[in-house]
C-alpha cells in the first residue's frame, strides 16, 4: 500500500514532475527503425511524456525528433514535406505545408519563404528538438538535460544480430507503473497465464513432481544492485534441487524475463506516452541463433510476448472495447483467463485496474516483494534527483550486459554466485561479429 501522495509521485510523468524528470534522464525507445525506413521518408507523429513530437529521417540520414507544431501558426509538421538538398533553398529539412517554413533535424528554422528576404527572422526561430539515434532496430530519443546525456543503452537484445531478435511495440491503456508492477510479479504466472486444465482437480491429482509444483507459489528473493534489482523466484524441483527463474529489472522500466532451454528471452521497456497511456515495447531474442520463420510468424500473430495488432496501427486487436475477446468456454477448458495471448492477458488485468491504479487501497503480501522494492527505488531516486540533483542509476551501458536466466541448482545454493557465468553477456563477441 502506498500513501496517495506517493502514488502521485510514482505515476505522474508530465513536464515538471519528479518521476517525469527521472525518466527523461534515459534514452527511450520511440519508433521501430522500420517506421523510418529510408532517408527522406515520411515523418512520423508520436507522443512521449505528454509531449507531441514529429520524428523524421532527413535525406542525409540525420534523425530529427522535434516538437510537432510549426512555430509560425502551430500547424502540424506531420503534414510536412521531407525535402532534400535539391529543393529551391538547397537544404535538407522538413517544410511546413501551410506557409513553407522549413526546419532542420535539430529544430532550427532554415527557411521562411512567405516573408520578403529583408524581413525574414528565421535565425530567431528554434523548435524544441531532442537527440535521436538509431540502435538495435530502434529509434531512441533522449529528452533530459543535455549536460547529463548518457551513452546509448546496451541491453543484450540491442547487440545481437538483427536476425536473432523480434521487436514490437503496443499502445497500452494504463499508466506505465502498472506494466512495471506486472512484470516484476512472479506469482501471477501460475494463474493469469496458466492452462485451464491445471486448475481441474482430476488433472492436479494425477500430476507428479515438478509439474505439480507449477501450482506452488514461488519464494521471491530480491537483490538490490547498482542498476536496479535481480529477482530470483525459487520453486522446489525434483531430486532435492531448486528451480530458479531470475528476472532482471534495470532502472527505470526495463524488465527481462528468463527463458527455458532454447526458447527466446523476453525483454520489456515501458515508456509513458502520458500519465494514462504507455508504449509497451516487447522484444523476443535468442543470443546464439537466428529466429526461425515460424517463430516470427508466431510473434506477428500474438505469440510469446507480442500482440496481434489492428493492421497499420500499434493497437491490439484484443482490447478494452471488445473485452479482449474473452471466451468463457475457453476459460473453463483451455486458458485460465479465456483470453488469447500472454501479453493481452497481462494487458487485460493491468488496464482493468483503471488508468492510474489506486495503490492506497492495495493489500500487498510476500509475493509482492519485488514490485515493492522497485517502487521504493524509483521514488527514492526521483526524490534524490529533485532534491540534490543526484543522477539516477541504470544509465551505464556496462550495467546492461546481463542476461535473464533459469537454472536448476542444488538446495541452499547461492543463486547469484552460482549463475554468474550463465548471466554474463559476451559483449566482445557481439562486437567482433558486427565488424
Ligand atoms: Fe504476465
Amino acid at each position: 500500500m502506498l500513501r496517495q501522495e506517493d502514488n502521485e509521485l510514482l505515476t505522474r510523468v508530465g513536464p515538471g514532475t519528479p518521476m517525469g524528470a527521472l525518466l527523461r534522464h534515459y534514452w527511450m525507445p520511440t519508433l521501430l527503425s522500420e517506421e523510418l525506413p529510408e532517408p527522406g521518408c515520411a515523418p512520423v507523429r508520436t507522443t512521449l511524456f505528454g509531449e507531441k513530437l514529429v520524428v523524421f529521417r532527413d535525406h542525409n540520414d540525420n534523425i530529427g525528433a522535434i516538437e510537432e507544431f510549426c512555430a509560425h501558426r502551430g500547424s502540424s509538421l506531420f503534414l510536412g514535406r521531407n525535402e532534400s538538398e535539391d529543393s529551391p533553398d538547397g537544404q535538407c529539412g522538413l517544410r511546413c505545408v501551410y506557409h513553407g517554413w522549413k526546419y532542420s533535424y535539430d529544430g532550427r528554422c532554415i527557411d521562411q519563404p512567405n516573408e520578403p528576404k529583408a524581413k525574414q527572422f528565421k535565425d530567431k526561430i528554434q523548435l524544441t528538438a531532442y537527440p535521436a539515434r538509431e540502435h538495435g532496430g530502434v529509434i531512441w530519443i533522449y529528452m533530459g538535460p543535455k549536460e547529463a546525456i548518457p551513452p546509448l543503452p546496451e541491453y543484450e537484445w540491442t547487440l545481437v544480430p538483427e536476425t536473432h531478435r523480434y521487436i514490437s511495440k503496443r499502445r497500452h491503456f494504463s499508466n506505465f507503473m502498472q506494466c512495471v508492477d506486472g512484470t516484476l510479479d512472479s506469482s501471477h504466472v501460475t494463474f493469469l497465464h496458466a492452462d485451464a486444465p491445471l486448475w481441474h482437480p482430476s488433472w492436479t491429482h494425477q500430476m507428479k513432481g515438478a509439474r505439480k509444483n507449477v501450482l506452488a507459489p514461488p519464494e521471491i528473493n530480491v537483490r538490490s544492485t547498482d542498476f536496479g534489482l535481480l529477482v530470483g523466484a525459487r520453486r522446489d524441483s525434483e531430486n532435492n534441487m531448486d528451480y530458479w527463474r531470475i528476472t532482471n529489472w534495470i532502472m527505470p522500466s526495463n524488465v527481462t524475463v528468463p527463458r527455458d532451454d532454447d526458447e527466446p528471452i523476453g525483454a520489456h521497456i515501458f515508456v509513458p506516452i502520458d500519465d494514462e497511456t504507455t508504449w509497451a515495447w516487447n522484444i523476443s531474442y535468442v543470443p546464439d541463433r537466428p529466429l526461425s520463420h515460424r517463430e516470427r510468424t508466431f510473434y506477428q500473430t500474438g505469440g510469446h510476448i507480442h500482440a496481434e495488432m489492428i493492421p497499420g496501427t500499434f493497437d491490439p486487436v484484443r482490447n478494452k472495447e471488445n473485452d479482449y475477446l474473452i471466451n468463457r468456454d475457453l476459460q473453463r477448458t483451455v486458458a485460465f483467463t479465456g483470453i488469447s495471448g500472454i501479453v493481452m492477458q497481462d494487458a487485460a488485468v493491468q488496464e482493468s485496474m483503471g488508468p492510474i491504479a489506486d495503490r492506497s487501497r492495495e493489500h500487498l503480501g510476500s509475493a509482492d516483494t519485488a514490485l515493492v522494492a522497485a517502487r521504493r527505488r524509483l521514488m527514492a531516486e526521483a526524490r534524490a534527483l529533485r532534491d540534490t540533483g543526484a543522477l539516477p542509476s541504470g544509465r551505464d551501458p556496462q550495467s546492461h550486459h546481463l542476461r535473464s536466466i533459469s537454472a536448476v541448482l542444488p538446495k541452499n545454493a547461492d543463486w547469484l554466485q552460482e549463475t554468474i557465468e550463465l548471466r554474463a553477456v559476451d559483449v566482445a563477441s557481439y562486437r567482433r561479429a558486427a565488424e
